[in-house]
């Protein structure tokens, strides 16, 4: 049984804290937040040992996984710090995305793991669901034929005054970066467009269009300016042999075959189904868990570090487009 430790806890480490708690795969041992008001909530929470230094918890614990949700700057500047602490410390790391705001932060966490030959993964639970991974099998199976084109849209309601122009840029969209590629191949190059929402002090709502390695091009839209409780993603992927249109990334997914009118359909089941957003994350901690005590490769990792830092790459090229008014080529 994996023993695992949270490592700051907002409302996002309190919801991977309750769910290691409930998975039969670890035991969650110990919690750590700098704020002591949220350490000790979290610590009675969950009946487990609570700290203020990750580093203190580590040496006391020594835990086999530790779960990185810590925010900062950009909702990322805080990653680093405990990340390359847990690694150094023999620890398997699973970090809240975006991995880092700053490219050469994320690399040497990632150049950390790889070092330590740990396994480090990045929490993109958009993409752990049975429908998404559906849609994976069809492309593999070639169900699309070659790969012309991909839309991508997601949006959520987030208001309010934030640290940085690019928040939501760089925020929100390594989840639709890293669908993008999971589906298409690597971003080639990209251009981007951006507005603000009246009474906004950020880039608020974002166009890209990118062309994938492979030829196929692609688009994105990204907003924080849309009410919450509509549907917030979409995913649609064409082919010479068939597109798919994914939905709020567990609800639907349907592949419309190019040589058939008849469509298939997988609707998440009402019985045994995911039942709302927190079970994307409980997927994804769980096949963390799965890999890492399943013996997989750090190098085979689903969702890994380099993934992380690669849909980082992406979003830059698109902010430096932004800021230019060129295209930019997305620098591997
Ligand atoms: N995967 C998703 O769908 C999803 C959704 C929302 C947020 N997130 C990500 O989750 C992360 C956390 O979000 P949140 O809203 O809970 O953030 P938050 O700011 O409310 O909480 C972060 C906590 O980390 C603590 N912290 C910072 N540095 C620390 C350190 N060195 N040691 C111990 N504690 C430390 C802070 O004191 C704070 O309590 C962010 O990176 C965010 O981008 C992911």
């Amino acid at each position: 049984m994996l023993r695992v430790c949270v490592i700051g806890l907002g409302p996002i480490g309190n919801l991977h804290s309750r769910i290691y708690s409930e998975d039969d795969l670890c035991e969650l041992v110990g919690v750590c937040d700098i704020i002591e008001e949220r350490a000790r909530a979290a610590g009675e929470r969950f009946g487990v040992p609570w700290f203020l230094s990750a580093q203190d918890m580590l040496d006391k614990l020594k835990p086999d996984v530790v779960s990185v949700a810590t925010g900062g700057f950009e909702y990322a500047s805080d990653h680093y710090e405990p990340t390359i602490q847990s690694l150094r410390a023999g620890c398997h790391v699973l970090c809240e995305k975006p991995i880092h705001n700053e490219i050469d932060k994320a690399e040497e966490m990632v150049r950390v793991a790889r070092e330590e030959n740990r396994c480090f993964g990045v929490n993109f639970n958009h993409r752990f669901t049975n429908a998404a991974r559906l849609a994976k099998q069809w492309v593999d199976e070639g169900r699309l034929g070659h790969i012309l084109f991909c839309n991508m849209s997601l949006w959520i309601g987030k208001p309010g005054l934030f640290d940085s122009p690019y928040f939501h840029i760089k925020a929100l969209n390594p989840h639709s970066a890293d669908l993008m590629r999971y589906y298409c191949g690597d971003i080639a190059s990209i251009q981007c467009f951006a507005t603000r929402a009246p009474g906004r002090n950020i880039w608020s709502t974002a166009s890209f269009n990118v062309q994938f390695q492979s030829g196929a091009v692609g688009h994105l839209t990204s907003s924080y300016d849309l009410a919450r409780g509509h549907p917030m993603e979409r995913c649609e992927v064409a082919g010479t042999k068939g597109r798919f249109v994914l939905e709020d990334m567990w609800r639907e997914v349907t592949l419309y075959p190019a040589d058939d009118l008849v469509k298939s359909v997988y609707t998440n089941p009402v019985f045994g189904g995911f039942r709302d957003f927190d079970d994307t994350f409980r997927d994804r901690l769980h096949k963390f868990l799965q890999q890492v005590s399943g013996g997989v490769p750090p190098s085979e990792i689903d969702g890994s570090g380099e993934d992380g830092l690669i849909a980082q790459k992406v979003i830059q090229a698109g902010i430096e487009s932004l800021e230019s008014g060129r295209v930019v080529t997305v620098c591997y």
